[in-house]
């Protein structure tokens, strides 16, 4: 138990702080567990701001403070200090002692194999300093670094250098979270890039020795970055260097720190032998993310924490267009929308919904969710589809002239686009304060040459969002005549009533619909329509997503008879994919995505929202007999389809010939049901390539016959530890859902099971927890070893500990029996002494009242 439950932040009681920093001076001497920190930071009381001089601090040991240089004893509290000040302006002089080397948490200062690194965000610079650790206190800083190592960094321009030592100066006013230092024996992977007004940057990728091999590919994705960003957005690179580092103990993917983005090594070092085609496209859009960060984040910040969809939401938006337009833009819209679902929409129907921007946390850590990434996007992307793309270009221009240099909120985002359109979007605001996935439901009419779609929306009144309001919708819509020719182009329809019709007159016969194409809006759209009309969408629609879409739901439909009744795979289903998938002027990429399945816990959810308990054994086995199936009526198309789609150019992870492996590699999946494996097997030995190998890995351990290749891969990867967590993590998704704990618990007793690293322990608990059979067995097994796993990590890394709490965020919709063993074991987290406040409040909210 907690000693204390956490103070609960709203962002109703935001307050300005009464002092502007002018300037901030550090200078760190390192040592592992007693690094000095001294400060020198100029203050001026803003006129009528609050006096009280509060500067956030933790974990630090104070050795001296000083302000205009006489000695000061100020009030210490575990969470900071306050002190008495003069009224004008004055410098604050401070040294503290930290210790890097027992910082586990990773936030702060802290080691990674020998080296420093930072993380800052959210809250993280009070463990460096004192200081008042808000985003809405900007200011320009100069870091000094005195320690042995070769390699020292710091945010900004290098300023001076000398052996043991470098200086740093970052001329652009930033809030702290974004302050970073890096200092260790490390190697550089050099570029470089001329903005569009002719400057030249120094681009460096700094790694550990031995990585060398595999910063290629990050530093052409920086690059690419830096262009798009230029020719789509007009933004140039504002500084003489831009640095990135690998580091391998990292709680999250990147960090956008300025000038010096701070990489968990998973996503930035890649090379063919050991990472994926999908390992290649997520490190591109990560590398993009973080860059596109300096104006979206860091020229322009978050006045507070309730704010991060501003910056995040935005980025990940801009990221997707990046993705989008370096590879295939509806293979990329159909991922994004599996994710959408998978994650956010679970998010938005449990006990942990809350909205775009939230109003209340206690732990900020804790809101870096789907729902702030994921639907913070799609929320832009609908303002775009509603005041269409050069209005959205005129906007943005806008938001960088207006507020560049500021910490801004979603209103003032909102307000540039009501002054560039002249718009009223106090409705449009509702998507960033209303919790909760809206439905949609639809009904048509045909009368004489006149065609109506109606919609009625609802949403489910919850927690944060007691008394919901009708929301705008964009919903864009297209026509199809009965022979699939597209008689109304793609238009978008703008629901903003509870019910509201549509007409589309002068029409020779009654059309199909095709509505919410490209995935519009997020919502979940309910439709009586015949069952006929996705067949028809499958095999006719323009629209790539719609179509995609369209074969989803029939899979989605067939799946639930088969749990529901019983019944055997529609075969309507396999005969409009096998026809696609035989389609070959559909690109390889989407067929592979058209052959994937709802995931077990959208379908749970599913049964779940119509009134069914879901039974996690039924969904697996309808599953697993619809992919029995799929290989049955296809077995003729998979060799073939697999032979005709290997590459014979030297590899490359670009979008086509990752296409192409996507696809045959999802006909190897099917193809080992039949075969038992003896292709994979074959593909196995031959692979030359992270895709391939692993792929087939995969298959033979479906097939239960994959203990000789599991072996094989480890000696062979046993030295690369981000290949190691492929095989960590594989082994748990491919398990049996009766043994999926097990083989988890198993492998937590491997030497190399190195569970404080967060990569690590993710590749075995993260598996665990989106097994859906296997974590949710019937015997508690999986509840069980995830809760001792993260009662003992929760001492030593709290923010990892609670982003894996989430894997209960859906246990109300089970049984009854399955509900009380997770009960019992979220009674047990919550009774653990010095639980922290991260895990508390996300256990807290899980747990909820009966
Ligand atoms: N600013 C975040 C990193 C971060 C997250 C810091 C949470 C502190 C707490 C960064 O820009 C980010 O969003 N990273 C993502 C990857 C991105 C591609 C969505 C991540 O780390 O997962
Ligand atoms: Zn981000």
């Amino acid at each position: 138990m907690r000693d204390a439950a956490p103070d609960t932040i709203y962002l109703k009681d935001y307050r300005p702080f009464g002092y502007d920093v002018k300037e901030v001076a550090l200078t760190f001497t390192l040592h592992p567990n007693r690094t000095r920190v001294n400060s020198r930071i100029v203050f001026e009381p803003k006129p009528g701001g609050d006096p009280v001089f509060f500067l956030h601090g933790e974990n630090l040991e104070l050795v001296s403070a000083s302000v205009d240089g006489a000695p000061v004893t100020p009030d210490v509290t575990p969470e900071g200090l306050t002190c008495t000040v003069p009224d004008q302006t004055f410098v604050w002089e401070a040294e503290v002692i930290i210790d890097p080397a027992n910082n586990t948490a990773l936030e702060g200062l802290y080691m990674s194999n020998g080296m420093y690194c930072t993380q800052c965000e959210a809250e993280g610079f009070r463990k460096i300093t004192y200081y008042p650790d808000r985003p809405d206190v900007m200011s320009t800083f100069t870091v000094k670094i005195h320690g042995p190592h070769s390699v020292l960094l710091s945010n900004g321009n290098p300023t001076d250098q000398s052996e043991g030592f470098a200086e740093w100066h970052d001329p652009w006013p930033k809030p702290a979270y974004l302050f970073a230092l890096v200092a260790g024996e490390l190697v550089n992977h050099a570029g470089s890039f001329t903005t569009a007004s002719g400057k030249e940057v120094e681009l460096n990728l700094w790694v550990r020795p031995g990585d060398e091999g595999k910063c290629a590919f990050g530093m052409q994705a920086l690059k690419d970055s830096m262009k798009w960003d230029e020719d789509v957005y007009g933004r140039e690179y504002d500084l003489d260097v831009f640095n990135i580092v690998a580091v391998d103990d990292f709680n999250m993917g990147a960090m956008e720190n300025k000038g010096l983005n701070i990489f968990n090594s998973s996503a930035v070092l890649a090379s063919p032998e050991t990472s994926t085609d999908g390992n290649f496209e997520r490190i591109e859009a990560i590398i993009a993310h973080e860059y596109f960060h300096n104006w979206t984040g860091n020229r322009i910040t978050c006045r507070d924490w309730f704010q991060l969809c501003l910056k995040e939401g935005l980025t990940v938006y801009r990221d997707s267009q990046f993705t989008s337009d370096m590879r295939s833009a509806p293979v990329k819209r159909i991922s994004d929308v599996i994710d959408l679902r998978g994650r956010q929409f679970a998010e938005d129907q449990g006990p942990l919904a809350h909205p775009v921007r939230p109003e209340s946390f206690q732990e900020i850590n804790n809101f870096y969710t789907a729902t702030v990434y994921e639907k913070g996007a799609e929320v832009i992307g609908m303002l775009r589809a509603l005041v269409g793309a050069e209005a959205y270009d005129k906007a943005l221009q806008l938001y960088f002239d207006r507020h560049d240099g500021e910490a801004c909120t979603i209103e003032d985002w909102l307000k540039v686009f009501e002054d560039t359109t002249g718009r009223d979007l106090s409705q449009f605001a509702r998507w960033y304060s209303q919790a909760g996935t809206p439905e949609v439901s639809i009904e048509e009419a045909w009368d004489a040459g006149t065609y109506t779609l109606t919609f009625t929306q609802s949403l489910k009144p919850s927690a944060t969002t007691p008394d919901p309001k009708p929301q705008v919708i964009p919903i864009a819509t297209g026509l199809l005549a009965q022979d699939g020719q597209e008689v109304v182009p793609t238009t978008v329809l703008e629901l903003t009533e509870t019910t509201q019709s549509f007409s589309f007159e002068g029409l020779a016969e009654q059309p199909f619909p095709s509505v919410l194409r490209g995935f519009s809006a997020p919502v979940v759209l309910k439709s009586d329509m015949p069952a006929t009309r996705r067949a028809f969408l499958l095999a006719h629609d323009t629209d790539p997503f719609n179509r995609w879409e369209a074969g989803r739901g029939i899979a989605r439909e067939s799946l639930l008879n088969t749990i529901r009744t019983g019944t055997a795979p529609d075969p309507d289903y396999l005969n409009g994919i096998r026809t696609v998938l035989a389609d070959e002027t559909l690109d390889p990429a989407y067929r592979a995505l058209m052959l994937g399945l709802p995931a077990q816990n959208e379908l749970a959810t599913t049964l779940f929202n119509e009134g069914t308990t879901p039974d996690p054994a039924a969904i697996w086995s309808a599953t697993d007999n619809l992919r029995a199936a799929m290989a049955m009526h296809m077995a003729d198309l998979l060799p073939v389809l697999m032979d005709t789609h290997q590459v014979t150019e030297p590899y490359a992870p670009d979008a086509e010939q990752s296409g192409k492996r996507a696809l045959a590699n999802g006909m190897l999946s099917l193809l080992s049901r039949l075969d038992d494996g003896a292709r994979a097997a074959q593909q196995f030995e031959a692979a030359d390539n992270m895709t391939q190998q692993l792929a087939a890995l995969g298959a033979l351990l479906r097939t239960g016959n994959g203990d000789d290749a599991l072996g094989t891969f480890e000696a062979q990867w046993k030295d690369d530890r981000l290949v190691m967590d492929k095989w960590f993590g594989l082994q748990v998704i491919q398990s049996d859902p009766d043994r999926t704990a097990e083989t988890a618990a198993k492998l937590t007793e491997h030497a190399d099971f190195n569970w404080k690293n967060p990569n690590r322990f993710r590749a075995v608990f993260g598996s665990l927890a989106i097994h859906h059979a296997g974590f949710h067995a019937a015997d508690g097994a999986g509840y069980r070893l995830l809760t001792d796993w993260l009662i003992r990590l929760d001492p030593v890394n709290p923010q990892t500990t609670a982003r894996m709490c989430s894997a209960f965020q859906t246990w109300r919709r089970y049984d009854t029996d399955r509900q009380a063993i997770v009960a019992a074991e979220l009674d047990r987290i919550l009774s653990q002494d010095g639980l922290s406040r991260d895990t508390c409040e996300m256990i807290t909210r899980i747990r909820g009242t009966e």
